[in-house]
């Protein structure tokens, strides 16, 4: 059963975005914390620097969770990002195998996206004040026309429809559980069990970077998030956000 995450659940059947919604709402309802705001269809969903995000309506899972943790040090918001990442591939491991996280927080199955995450946090002090944690979950729709490179849904590993509501539940458990293993400050737990999810974690592969292509192995992230490949030269390379391409 969960405690936190999805005590509470507002849904909306249209919405621009749901972290937009959440964000601008937060401060003004006073959420309690673990709410989620869902919406059957967005409008103008966000994804990761400035893309957008496609859904076709009522087929996916669209939402923002409310957090407010802040115990956290700003310094470990990263640990926001696994902690929801590892729920969500808990998740898509109930439907099949080959499920990883792709730094940094992408969900696969196999070499495709299944789910994006898009967190929003308030700094406060040293800490963080709140985090919209924004994830959208591809589950019924079969076909995608916007463009992404690579998508895919749990469908695709189904025989049936599958009903939003057991997925929702689902994942409010397993990101629950995840979340609580954070309050409870266990984060050799955490870090052990994303680094055992990474796509192409100590695998030998091709990438790129400002010095143009060169072959690495994904050694893991820092505390605060960054990716780290050891190139065939022996160079460990520390990388932020599309510092670094998978080829
Ligand atoms: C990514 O680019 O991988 C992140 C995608 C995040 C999409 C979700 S859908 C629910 C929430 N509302 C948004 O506008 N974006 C996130």
């Amino acid at each position: 059963m969960s405690e936190i995450i999805g005590k509470k659940i507002i849904k909306l059947d249209e919405v621009d975005s749901t972290n937009n919604y959440a964000t601008k709402n937060i401060e003004k309802y006073n959420w309690s914390e673990g709410t989620i705001v869902l919406a059957r269809q967005q409008l103008k969903g966000r994804g990761q620097i400035n893309s957008s995000w496609e859904s076709e309506p009522n087929k996916n899972l669209l939402f923002s969770i409310v957090l407010y943790p802040q115990v956290l040090p700003a310094h470990y918001q990263f640990l926001i990002s696994k902690v929801i990442a590892l729920g969500v591939a808990g998740v898509a491991k109930k439907y099949t195998d080959n499920v990883f996280i792709k730094w940094p927080n992408d969900v696969y199955i196999g070499h495709k996206k299944v789910a994006g995450i898009l967190i929003e946090n308030s700094i406060m002090g040293m800490n963080i004040g709140w985090s919209v944690c924004g994830i959208g979950l591809n589950v019924n729709q079969r076909k995608f026309t916007g463009g992404a490179p690579n998508p895919v849904s749990l469908i695709h590993f189904s025989e049936k429809e599958i009903q939003l509501d057991d997925t929702l539940n689902m994942l409010c458990e397993e990101i629950d559980g995840w979340y609580r293993i954070l309050l409870a400050g266990e984060i050799d737990k955490i870090d052990v069990a994303y680094a055992d999810r990474l796509y192409r974690y100590n695998e030998k592969a091709l990438y790129s970077d400002n010095n143009g292509t060169f072959t690495g192995t994904i050694a893991g992230v820092n505390e605060i998030g960054q990716l780290l490949i050891r190139k065939d030269t022996g160079l460990m390379a520390t990388y932020n956000f599309k510092q670094v391409e998978y080829l």
